[in-house]
């Protein structure tokens, strides 16, 4: 069962949530999710907006290059430290993380890429505008933090490639019950 959400309440809670790792699912050739640790949500164009920030490397970038969607998953309390660690090490490409992970997932109601009842706050958002960062841009001591280039893109601790923004508009926010 969903449960609408008023977006302005749960602002915060999504802020606080993200720094210790949510989720972000997509759905183009199979169903896959990753943790991401960076991301916005705002206001723009009109619309209410998730940004999130994918590499170069990851699977996701062209499961969303593929279907121009995406769905964002919050958990309630604490974030589940194993789905973490699955989620946010290894690659879709080469595993399916909803077994490996034991995930629920809940069908989607306005897009094709479904939820996942662990992480119940949901945010369906389809992509409005996509752009990657231009590293040589940054301030130097993020460049040297961020995008250090030790560590290569077959790798999913990979830091040498730069991120894509993706603006993506929320269409929908619901609660999984
Ligand atoms: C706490 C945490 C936060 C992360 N944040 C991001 C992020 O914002 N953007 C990103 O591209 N990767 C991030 N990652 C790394 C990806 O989750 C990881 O490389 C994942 O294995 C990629 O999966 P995929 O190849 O199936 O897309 C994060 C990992 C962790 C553990």
């Amino acid at each position: 069962m969903k449960e609408k959400i008023d977006l302005k309440a749960y602002t915060g809670k999504i802020a606080e949530a993200l720094p210790k790792g949510i989720l972000l699912n997509t759905n183009g050739d199979k169903f896959n999710t990753m943790v991401i640790g960076w991301g916005h949500i705002g206001f723009i164009w009109g619309r209410d907006t998730f940004v999130a920030f994918v590499r170069e490397s990851r699977y996701t970038k062209a499961q969303i290059d593929k279907t121009g969607e995406f769905t964002v998953s919050i958990p309630e309390g604490k974030p589940d430290g194993g789905i973490i660690k699955i989620c946010g090490m290894q690659s879709g490409r080469n595993m399916d993380k909803v077994k490996e992970a034991g995930l629920t997932l809940e069908e989607p109601s306005v897009i094709k890429t479904p939820g996942i009842k662990e992480f119940p706050i949901t945010l369906e958002c389809r992509v409005l505008y996509s752009g990657k960062i231009e590293i040589s841009a940054l301030p130097d001591d993020i460049q040297e933090k961020m995008y250090p280039r030790n560590v290569g893109s077959d790798n999913p601790l990979a830091n040498r490639d730069a991120h894509t923004m993706y603006v993506g508009e929320i269409v929908d926010a619901y609660i999984i019950k």
